[in-house]
């Protein structure tokens, strides 16, 4: 297969993210890029697809478009996915998997229709050749999905495996942690440059940290893990080590900053840095937020509260978030403060007037990144 032909793929993120990462995967080499709701429909070649895996910061995961049927029942389904060449696809020792998504489907259900496209994968395979593929749920070696429209559906195999958030170095789940890609694509909306200092004071597990030390210095997030690609037929190992193999354009020695008041969420934060191998440009240290000075005279602080039914207690937030609106107008003049939550309540019980709000999606959960500016003076 030409490494260079245009191939067309799909891109998904968190939602409110589709923007960035269109920008994104045109500065990795997307030869044409729309976002739409959920993700971004690029055309590119492999080699650039590979490299979008490697190291874009704000995919969930890249799908390869094999192509588009009609349909209006199972049975066309069936037809549609069974006409495709699936053996020169992959070999049938790969365990498959597959995701069957629809938007105003008339199919009654999703989960027969998963079965109606394994079944038509399996049969194409067993007439070609006498065999079929194992299905594995869990860690499958290739997934296959299916987006389903109204009377339209698309044919995907995914080239990045696990999701892109993965990024090989996170070593447990800590307290809430933000997905890695959310975290990415927050830390490059807040504007944030790697010559200016960047605090989080309730840092958890490190994620904005480990993301913004791995931006400064140009680390690849995807440089310690496996790819969807390299289980496929079209892979080309000799593309792959040339992408893999390229440098980072610049490194920078970026001044970041952490605290949590819980000290083991700052062994978990040691954790995340030491496996993304970012400790030594983070300086860590316990500390309550309400105690908490910047270490600088302007830069960039960025936070996640506790917030959700597992954390913080509603009535405990609503008390906490006018003191903080007061400490970060006493001593944080001159810094660009970002707040990430899904409580709405948090600009009306801060008393301080967002200069933007930016709305996002935490999974299912409705969330805002709030940017507060801080002036000498009241706010208000
Ligand atoms: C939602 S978690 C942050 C998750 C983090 N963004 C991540 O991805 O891992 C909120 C953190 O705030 C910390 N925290 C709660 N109250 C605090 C306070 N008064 N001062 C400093 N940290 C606090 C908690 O210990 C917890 O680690």
């Amino acid at each position: 297969m030409s490494s260079s032909r245009s191939e067309a793929f799909f891109a998904t993120a968190p939602r409110g993210l589709e923007a960035l990462l269109q920008q994104e995967l045109l500065s990795l080499g997307a030869r044409t890029a729309e976002s739409v709701a959920g993700g971004v429909a690029f055309t590119a070649s492999w080699e650039e697809c590979y490299r979008a895996n490697l190291r874009s910061r704000v995919a969930s995961r890249i799908l390869w478009k094999l192509g588009e049927f009609g349909y209006s029942n199972e049975n066309d389904l069936y037809g549609a996915v069974r006409g495709l060449d699936w053996p020169g696809r992959f070999s049938v020792e790969k365990k498959i998997r597959v995701n069957v998504t629809a938007q105003k489907s008339p199919l009654k259900s999703l989960e027969f229709a998963t079965l109606k496209v394994k079944d038509a994968v399996c049969d194409r395979f067993r007439d070609a050749l006498g065999k079929r593929p194992d299905v594995e749920r869990a860690a499958p070696d290739v997934r296959i999905h299916v987006f389903l429209e109204e009377a339209k559906g698309t044919l995907y195999l995914d080239t990045s495996g696990e999701p892109l958030f993965k990024r090989g170095w996170r070593s447990e789940p800590g307290e809430a942690p933000l997905r890695e890609n959310l975290a990415a694509g927050i830390v490059m909306l807040t504007g944030w440059q790697p010559s200016e200092p960047l605090l989080d004071p309730m840092c958890g597990s490190g994620t904005f940290l480990a993301e913004a030390a791995a931006m400064a210095r140009g680390r690849p997030p995807g440089a310690k893990r496996a790819f969807g690609f390299q289980k496929l037929k079209s892979f080309d190992a000799a593309l792959w080590a040339k992408v893999s193999s390229e440098k980072a354009p610049d490194e920078q020695t970026p001044s970041l900053y952490g605290s949590d008041s819980d000290p083991e969420a700052l062994k978990s934060t040691r954790r995340t840095l030491a496996g993304a191998g970012v400790e030594r440009w983070v300086k860590i240290e316990q500390a309550d937020v309400l105690q908490r000075v910047p270490p600088g005279p302007a830069g960039v602080m960025l936070m996640n509260p506790p917030y959700g039914e597992r954390m913080g207690n509603a009535d405990e937030l609503a008390r906490f978030y006018p003191l903080l609106g007061n400490h970060l107008k006493k001593h944080y003049a001159g810094w660009r403060c970002f707040i990430f939550t899904a409580d709405m309540r948090l600009p009306k019980l801060i008393r301080l007037q967002p200069s933007r709000r930016t709305p996002l999606w935490n999974g299912a959960l409705e969330c805002r990144l709030y940017e507060f500016r801080i002036v000498s003076g009241s706010n208000r």
